[in-house]
């Protein structure tokens, strides 16, 4: 039975890390394939359309819950991260997700916790150099996730392009038996990477966030035309950034090879440019394949 096919049931709640494992264990023994959607919750439209995805691609789909406070820095915004758990169950439901996973950090993290997972090269770059420790809380989350719940695939957001990258390599080095899917980012009617944190603009802010689509596209259209120098892509983004948000600070606008991750200075194949950028204090970051 594929999960197309299958008849609507009522979503499983699960809290416990015990009663999560023990749930995966009668579904491998039963021979199903196992989707993973690791969420931090307050889901739109781009989360929903990973749930969709991995349903397509297993039997079963255990989406988790859990703003996981090891991958904010100390100054981040780890408190008033937006959160709806009654709404998000149902949305979950709705997109065909059979399990729901919402774990207790103190569960997760009990006062004794002392091991976490570090990928090393890949997070010294982009948003590991502005978010230290960032990626190792992470790594650390799910790999944890992935201990749980034995997935055969797990799917992430293109949007978190470093993140999956950084994920992919953890899978591979620490040789879980995972399928690593990475699903395109989903925008907005104007262009804006969907993202729980656009939540935090106002209604006349949220227009100006607009800016990093902008720059991306420009930088597209800059190599149609035939621009191989980063550094004139780079100066043209910034402009429209500053023409569209004027209060906007750019954190970095990076050119790199799209498997490793390593700076490019000359568009060739194989190019991705990754922002990040805070609009009226909002941090967003966003990215586009160039070449
Ligand atoms: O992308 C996210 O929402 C989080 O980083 C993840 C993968 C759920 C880990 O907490």
């Amino acid at each position: 039975m594929t999960a197309r096919n299958k008849k609507k049931q009522k979503i499983k709640i699960i809290r416990s890390i015990g009663g999560m494992q023990k749930l995966s264990r009668e579904i491998i023994a039963r021979g199903k394939k196992i989707g993973l959607v690791p969420t931090m919750g307050f889901l739109h439209e781009g989360h929903l359309s990973l749930i969709r995805r991995a349903s397509k691609k297993s039997d079963i789909v255990i989406t988790t819950i859990f703003v996981n406070p090891a991958q904010f820095g100390p100054n981040e915004d780890l408190d008033k991260y937006p959160r709806d758990e009654k709404g998000d169950i149902a949305k979950i439901a709705s997109a065909g997700s059979d399990i729901v996973f919402i774990p207790k950090a103190e569960d997760i993290y009990p006062k004794d916790f002392q091991t976490y997972v570090n990928t090393m090269e890949i997070t010294k770059t982009l948003e590991g150099k502005s978010r230290p420790n960032h990626f190792r809380g992470v790594t650390t989350i799910v790999a944890k996730l992935f201990n749980i719940t034995r997935p055969d695939i797990a799917v992430f957001g293109m949007k978190d392009y470093q993140q999956a990258a950084v994920i992919k390599q953890m899978t591979r080095d620490l040789g879980f038996p995972i399928k690593i899917d990475i699903a395109p980012t989903m925008r907005e009617s104007d262009g804006l990477a969907m993202s729980s944190r656009n939540k935090y603009f106002s209604e006349s802010q949220r227009w100006e966030a607009v800016a990093l689509f902008y720059a991306l596209r420009t930088a597209k259209e800059m190599i149609k035309a035939g621009e191989k120098s980063t550094a004139r892509i780079e100066k043209e983004m910034t402009a429209v950034i500053m023409a569209t948000c004027p209060k906007a600070k750019i954190e970095y606008i990076a050119f790199t090879d799209f498997s490793t991750l390593e700076p490019v200075n000359k568009i060739k194949s194989n190019v991705i440019c990754s922002l990040a950028v805070k609009i009226h204090k909002v941090r967003l970051i966003d990215n586009m394949k160039l070449a």
